[in-house]
């Protein structure tokens, strides 16, 4: 059942652990990319309870607001601006511990203090869309995130 997809005991590692297998069993059963995407934000926002989780998608020269959990968040981001564009233009997983040290970082919420981005490729390897995640602490995402993320991103792929 779909509302048993909320992991709620055990360290990051174990949440991301048991969190990676159902999503890639609920994406498997629904076509529809902008569905999974939603639940995909809902997931991870439930069983970690960041501050805001969420997709951005390329769309010509900038970044346009997919599927999201979390406060109202800017709806555009031009190419390389902010985290989300640099990650895109880049290609790689950006890890910021304090928000306020990374030049041009885009405030969407004051209360956000660290962000990972992490790009998801088609299978050429083009950025279609970027997955943020924002937190009210510090310093709050490690190679933890970044392992774990990345094989998310693997699996989403898949659907574009
Ligand atoms: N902080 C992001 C903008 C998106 S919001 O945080 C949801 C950035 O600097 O790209």
């Amino acid at each position: 059942m779909v509302e048993h997809l909320i992991v709620d005991k055990g360290s990051r590692l174990e949440k991301y652990q048991q969190l990676l297998p159902q999503l890639d069993a609920l994406i498997a059963a629904e076509s529809d990319l902008i569905a999974n995407l939603a639940n995909v934000t809902a997931a991870i926002q439930q069983t970690f309870k960041f501050l805001w989780v969420g997709f951005y998608r390329v769309q010509g020269d900038e970044l346009i607001l997919g599927p999201f959990q979390g406060p109202i968040a800017c709806t555009r981001i031009k190419i390389g601006a902010g985290v989300c564009g640099r990650a895109w233009i880049d290609n790689r997983i950006i890890v910021v511990p304090n928000v306020d040290e990374f030049e041009g970082h885009i405030a969407c919420s004051s209360a956000s203090r660290s962000e990972i981005v992490v790009p998801i490729c088609d299978e050429a390897g083009e950025v279609k869309w970027v997955l943020d995640i924002d937190s009210e602490k510090l310093n709050n995402f490690d190679q933890t995130d970044t392992d774990n993320l990345q094989k998310l991103a693997r699996i989403l792929s898949n659907l574009l």
